[in-house]
């Protein structure tokens, strides 16, 4: 064995203001599986996270409940904990970025950076909500684009035209929080002054610490020039007061990458012998890992090694960046039921299922990774139920036969050997994060191992007298491959290992090479996983979009939507000039050259009806076709650049994927009038 390594490793903190969902759970099983196979080794390897626990959205989340942020950051960390306990996630340390291990080390990172003279100070206009007192960021003002007109848009930027603008630009702006028309406010902020170290990163995101399509990514942004970071908020916010000012806040993503040094520190903290400057002084000779998702790629490889390197402390060994979820080829979604939290998963599924078919599908790139549910299932019951399990499962009956007693000879070496050749392989993937290739190895060597076991066929062996050493010797083999097969699985299937270990009476160690078990008495073999059941997928997926539809949602539009101030009163006789019908959306499709719109034809119980309708960011035109909906049948035509559009359909929701159109029972015939 090589020389015994020292890593610390992170995951990047899920904010205290929402569920784990299974696109959290891609980076933290590709981190527990990397961390595992680290202490599989042999190596002293450590896992620390937090939870996220600052800025404005989870303020205004307390708000909403009726709590305050210390409350709704305890309980979101306990369920936060208890979903990745059940995913068999092993922290060694789970802490809160709300603690004061951080205050202390964000005071102390900052006030190096600002004797060292990186922090500048200026005033900067921003949109101001009057009624609650509060700076908006660009996300919490919605409005009409300056540029195309198009309704209904957020502060920085057009999802119709891509125009970009600042939050007071915007037409008619309105606070997402109160509904409350935003004024515009001087405040100081404070600012990171970033482009100072435009060197030193163009240098170090060139040194082995990143995937090259990652440095090649920030190569593009060094290249057009760094920005000052402001690193400043103004109160009201729920975070660290900076050092020496009033009312003036750590911005949650400075304290954020800090909380991993805090969640690290509070560990040592409790452990002997774990040295806080062992692992982050400037010349720590151990290794640093942060695994993280690619939207957090400036955080986390620009401004996070230039803060270490200029504040006495070390910078990442690696940081390892992977791709998004998509569940179906799709971005998850949750009128689609595809929107899965990790609770609703656990209710009806092995958690180690997914480990395993996230491992498949993992690899050291930034790529998507895709969730496809129908293959979720076929691998996960053809590879582990049907050729890793089934070799112990078919072979353990013989070797009971004989007292249990495993045959010391090695019935065909060249099968054995073959395990042994792909020990190193797969060795090397694990390490550079090359999982899917890992498991690729795997199955090859039970495919192999299934091969030779039904070429032998001990069951029929085992008819005729006189074949019991031979017999004996096919299934201990049978037995030794399994064995093999599942200490290279023990980093994916921890809780299978360990059953196995129980089965096999033997730690699986691979902090030395593989080795034949010999003449070993192992026990009574008892089934160590069950087959998928497809039903139980479908019930999760039913389950996610029951919780999509009563969930008040963590974001920002359903506050808006709950707060938007009701349209000035109208006489019944304006309502009643509206005739509303019930329509058959016959036919949708998209329309070219459009961003939002969708064409419908709409039949009216005889009468048809050509509606542009946008709703094209929420719904795919096949999903709509068959559907009753609500429209103004008695709308003048409008002519629109892509045609005539002779109504409205009637749609809930502030917007985006958020928008539902309505859809009335069944009984509700096309045509029928709507009171
Ligand atoms: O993007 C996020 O979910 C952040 N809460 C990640 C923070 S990672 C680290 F820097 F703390
Ligand atoms: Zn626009």
């Amino acid at each position: 064995m090589t020389k015994k390594r020292k890593i610390l490793v992170t995951s990047a903190l899920p904010y205290a203001n929402g569920s784990i969902h299974l696109g959290h759970m891609v980076e933290t099983i590709q981190t527990d599986i990397w961390v595992r196979y680290q202490k599989l080794r042999g190596h002293h390897c450590t896992y620390v996270c937090a939870d996220d626990a600052h800025g404005t959205a989870i303020m205004l989340r307390a708000e909403q409940l009726g709590l305050t942020p210390e409350e709704q950051i305890a309980n979101i960390s306990a369920e936060h904990q208890a979903d990745f306990a059940e995913f068999f996630i092993e922290f060694d340390n789970y802490h809160s970025t709300h603690s004061e291990e951080n205050k202390a080390l964000s005071s102390l990172i900052y006030t190096r950076l600002k004797e060292n003279g990186h922090i500048s100070v200026r005033s900067v206009t921003q949109a101001y909500d009057p009624e609650k007192n509060l700076f908006l960021a660009d996300r919490y003002v919605k409005g009409t684009c300056p540029r195309c007109k198009t309704a209904d848009q957020y502060g920085d930027n057009c999802e119709q035209c891509s125009a970009t603008y600042s939050p007071m630009e915007l037409i008619n702006p309105v606070s997402v929080i109160s509904g409350a028309t935003p004024v515009a406010k001087d405040s100081d902020h404070f600012f990171f002054t970033l482009p100072e170290f435009t060197d030193f990163l163009k240098d170090w995101t060139r040194a082995g610490h990143l995937q090259d399509e990652v440095a090649n990514k920030l190569a593009e942004w060094l290249d057009g020039g760094l920005q000052e970071w402001d690193i400043s908020r103004d109160a009201p916010y729920f975070g660290f007061e900076i050092p020496g000012e009033t009312g003036k806040y750590f911005y949650v993503w400075l304290d954020a990458p800090i909380g991993y040094m805090a969640s690290f520190k509070n560990l040592c903290d409790k452990t002997e012998g774990l040295d806080f400057d062992d692992y982050w002084g400037a010349d720590s000779p151990n290794e640093l890992y942060h695994f993280i998702g690619k939207d957090i790629i400036n955080f986390h490889a620009l401004f996070w090694p230039a803060m270490l390197s200029d504040t006495g402390f070390r910078t990442p060994t690696k940081v390892c960046v992977h791709g998004f979820l998509t569940v179906d080829g799709k971005k998850m979604s949750k009128s689609r039921g595809t929107f899965i939290n990790a609770r609703t998963y656990l209710d009806y599924l092995n958690p180690e299922y997914l480990r395993y078919y996230y491992a498949t599908k993992l690899t050291n790139t930034v790529d998507d990774l895709d969730l496809n549910l129908e293959d979720f299932v076929t691998k996960v019951n053809s590879d582990l139920v049907g050729k890793v399990v089934n070799i112990a499962s078919r072979t353990a009956k013989f070797v009971a036969k004989s007292g249990g007693v495993l045959s010391g000879t090695i019935a065909e070496p060249g099968l054995w050997q073959k395990f042994i050749d792909a020990e190193a392989t797969i060795a090397n993937l694990y390490e550079n994060r090359e999982f899917g290739k890992a498991t690729r190895e795997i199955m090859a060597l039970a495919d192999a191992a299934n091969e030779y076991i039904a070429e032998q066929a001990p069951w029929s062996l085992a008819k005729q007298e006189g074949n019991e050493q031979k017999v004996l010797d096919v299934c201990s083999l049978g037995i030794n491959c399994f064995k093999a097969l599942m200490t290279f699985l023990k980093p994916v299937l921890p809780i299978t290992a360990a059953a196995s270990e129980e089965f096999l009476n033997c730690t699986l160690d691979w902090s030395k090479p593989l080795a034949f078990l010999g003449e070993h008495q192992i026990n009574k073999f008892k089934p160590l996983m069950t087959r998928v059941e497809a039903d139980k997928v479908q019930a999760m997926v039913d389950a996610s979009k029951e919780e999509a539809k009563v969930n008040t949602s963590d974001s920002a539009s359903d506050s808006w939507l709950a707060k938007e101030p009701i349209a000035p009163e109208i006489e019944y006789g304006d309502f009643a000039k509206l005739d509303f019908r019930i329509a058959l959306i016959a036919n949708a499709e998209h329309v070219e050259g459009a961003d939002k719109l969708l064409r419908l034809t709409l039949d009216l119980g005889g009468d048809s009806r050509n509606v542009f309708a946008g709703i094209k960011s929420a719904y795919k035109p096949e999903d709509l076709i068959g559907k009753r909906t609500v429209m103004v049948a008695n709308l003048k035509p409008r002519k629109m650049k892509f045609g005539m559009s002779e109504g409205m359909v009637l749609a809930a929701g502030p917007g985006g994927k958020d928008l539902f159109i309505l859809e009335p029972h069944d009984g509700a015939e096309p045509g029928m009038r709507v009171m």
